[in-house]
């Protein structure tokens, strides 16, 4: 919508609108206004498609919560559980060379493919973990830095970098997630889905309900947009049966087909193991 005149809801005929803005939008049948509540908004993004979107988009005054729940944002969680001090997420294999450089300490992780990323990916270098989170124990990981790169869940991330808060969740910190968000009570909330590939995981979207649900009561009709609708229905409907409708989806398929992979999909679906809330600070560091 391109508007041509941006008014406030005082000069229009009255209609009642919570606070937020009409667009008045000329076109060819003529002139038509919208009302949207710019200043509060509930809202799921679902695709990569979204990143970039979101990344020009000014999230000052934004909430982001992410989501990559097979695997990465399982796995960020569950390293941070187990006593890792810092992740570091990058979106690229040279991304991820470069701050090993910076901090030669670190520990290199992540996937192509759902496979750990090998010396022949990776100029000659063997990163040290895949993305599965029964990798990140605390044997491995306590007191020690990461430095992360997967397929989509890094990637959303690093677009969700201009946010007031960017929170990391998952099934296993679900809850303590909506404790934060319930007490936080954001004005604009964003639920940034990893997405599978380039197409929506199921996965994701279905924690993005739970979320939704879960302060469904902090925002009005006006203010919920229809993609939030879509996450909270699906939520509804499967959120009681996880482990049974998960099965259908693609990221799930795949990971159960490769037998040393297969169990992370029952992991990744624990609810509430980890009571932490996690965030992706302004430095970029998660934590
Ligand atoms: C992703 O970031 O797309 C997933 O975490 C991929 C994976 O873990 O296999």
């Amino acid at each position: 919508m391109h508007p041509s005149t941006t008014i406030n809801r005082k000069d229009y005929n009255g209609e009642p609108s919570s606070g937020g803005f009409l667009i008045k939008n000329r076109s060819r049948s003529g002139w038509q206004v919208a009302c949207i509540n710019s200043f509060v908004r509930l809202q799921t993004t679902f695709t990569p498609a979204d990143f970039e979107a979101l990344a020009q988009t000014d999230l000052s005054e934004t909430t982001c919560v992410v989501f990559d729940i097979l695997r990465a944002t399982s796995s960020m969680v569950t390293a941070l559980a187990n006593g890792a001090e810092r992740i570091r997420p990058v979106a690229t294999i040279d991304e991820a060379l470069a701050a090993k450089a910076e901090y030669p300490e670190a520990l290199l992780c992540g996937e192509r493919h759902g496979q750990r990323i090998t010396a022949e990916q990776a100029k000659g270098t063997d990163f040290d973990l895949g993305n599965s989170p029964r990798e990140y124990t605390a044997e491995i990981v306590t007191g020690k830095t990461l430095i992360t790169t997967t397929t989509n869940g890094t990637r959303a991330l690093r677009a969700s970098l201009g946010a007031r808060e960017v929170l990391v969740s998952s099934f296993l910190n679900l809850q303590a997630t909506i404790d934060h968000l319930r007490e936080a009570s954001p004005k604009r909330l964003v639920l940034v889905c990893g997405g599978t590939f380039e197409e929506a995981a199921f996965e994701d979207t279905l924690a993005a309900g739970a979320i939704a649900d879960a302060v469904w009561d902090l925002f009005t009709d006006d203010s919920i947009e229809d993609s939030a609708q879509i996450a909270r229905a699906l939520w509804l409907a499967h959120g009681a049966s996880l482990n049974a409708s998960i099965q259908h989806a693609l990221n799930a398929r795949r990971l159960l087909a490769v037998p040393e992979l297969a169990a992370d999909v029952d992991f990744c679906l624990q609810r509430d193991t980890i009571g932490q809330v996690v965030r992706l600070d302004p430095q970029g560091w998660v934590a």
